[in-house]
């Protein structure tokens, strides 16, 4: 969401001047421009995906990513206590049903975690990349091996992340990634689902246009080889993103370099260490993930830098809306009209969930937004400010 310039304009002006914004059909008109394509090929290639399909948003991807995995209504879903809310939604929206199993300090979901939460209606697992970084993924293919689960990779705030060379998203049978303003790359609005698996791919085609199957060019005559809805891009968002995926692997690189940096400063403190990173070469880097020994020392800390007039950074645990403590709509399963959960019955009793790893990780975390803009002096300088604000806090002598 940093960079915007002259391709970014470019890009859009090509759409507008042929006045064709849907991404389908009109081919006498478009002039052979077809944005919402060349962002579906601009991603398959950063991730290495043999299919892409850009849709309305990460949130609508996640969904597709869940029907075109053959997630549906009564299956249990193992997710995560620590995700943007969109994973869960997208769970009860299939008409499925959430269960939470707990996370480590990867802030995502473990192994064994998983493996305790499986039950015999258990069909898949819902892994969420957190903060940038990866997953586990040897120990949790294991357990998906070993139970025949369908895996989903909500990697909403992970793209580009890897782990051994295999880009998130495709360690299951489906992925998704968001470009909403937010994220490494924007499209405005925007989310993009990736697979390996061509039927899982035609699903999500016609799933987010009506069922349409896209053959031919005369859609009113077109078949549908299933129901579906809209969930589809607009060529002017698909024009963003596309310019946008090409930067991302700059930005990563730049990412990592200020992260590395604030690393080697701040781990020198006694008692900050960070998020674990299974392969510290696959990280995307968008956020640095400080650990603080425990929840009050991180309240202190929290206080020391809003003292101090340092932003920038998110406290999950209280401040976002990215965790289970927020979560009371779900736990109370207030809906505006009933969801399949309502009728099935929930697979746990959500208000007395116990997740000690999540709350302690979380507790305990502070996430910096890590800005690839920045100059090697500013990385600097946050580094003192949070050093000094982490001294103060825990009362080490500067
Ligand atoms: C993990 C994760 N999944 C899904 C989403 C939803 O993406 P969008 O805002 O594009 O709908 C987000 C957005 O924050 C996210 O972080």
């Amino acid at each position: 969401m940093e960079f915007f310039g002259a391709l970014e304009r470019t890009e859009i002006n090509d759409v507008l001047e042929t006045g064709i914004l849907f991404r389908y059909n009109h081919e006498a008109q478009r002039n052979n421009i077809y944005k919402a394509r060349e962002f579906e090929a601009e991603v398959a290639k950063l991730v290495g995906a043999k299919y892409a399909h850009a849709v309305s948003s990460g949130s609508t991807a996640a969904l597709c990513a869940m029907v075109a995995a053959g997630i549906g209504a009564g299956d249990e879903v193992i997710v995560p206590p620590f995700t943007y809310i969109a994973t869960i939604e997208a769970v009860l929206m299939v008409g499925a049903l959430p269960v939470f199993a707990d996370i480590d300090e990867t802030l995502c979901l473990s192994a064994d975690s998983i493996r305790r939460a499986i039950t015999p209606r258990t069909k898949g697992v819902c892994l969420v990349h957190m903060c940038g970084q990866m997953a586990d993924m040897e120990a949790i293919m294991a357990v998906i091996d070993d139970h025949k689960l369908v895996l989903v990779e909500d990697a909403g705030q992970a793209m580009g992340a890897s782990y051994k060379g295999v880009s998130t998203g495709l360690w299951g049978k489906t992925g998704a990634y968001s470009f909403d303003f937010f994220k490494i790359a924007t499209a405005g609005e925007g989310g993009v689902m990736v697979t390996n698996d061509e039927q899982a791919y035609k699903h999500a085609d016609s799933f987010s246009d009506h069922g349409h199957d896209h053959i031919g060019t005369n859609r009113g005559m077109e078949q549908h080889p299933i129901l579906g809805f809209n969930y589809r891009i607009s060529e002017l968002h698909a024009a963003v993103g596309l310019v946008q995926t090409r930067r991302v692997p700059d930005i990563i690189e730049k990412n990592n370099a200020h992260k590395k940096q604030l690393m080697a400063t701040l781990g020198a403190i006694p008692g900050v260490s960070f998020a674990r990173i299974p392969d510290p070469d696959g990280d995307s880097a968008t956020f640095l993930n400080l650990l603080l020994p425990d929840t009050q020392t991180a309240g202190r800390v929290i206080a020391e830098l809003n003292a101090a007039g340092v932003g920038g950074f998110n406290y999950w645990f209280t401040n976002m809306y990215h965790f289970i403590n927020q979560w009371d709509h779900i736990k109370q399963m207030r809906t505006a009209s009933a969801l399949p959960i309502e009728k099935f019955g929930a697979p746990q009793d959500y208000t007395t969930l116990d997740l000690p790893g999540a709350q302690s990780v979380i507790g305990r975390l502070i996430s910096f937004g890590i800005r690839a803009s920045w100059t090697t002096e500013e990385v600097a300088t946050l580094a003192e400010n949070v050093g000094a604000a982490i001294r103060k806090a825990t009362l080490i002598e500067a």
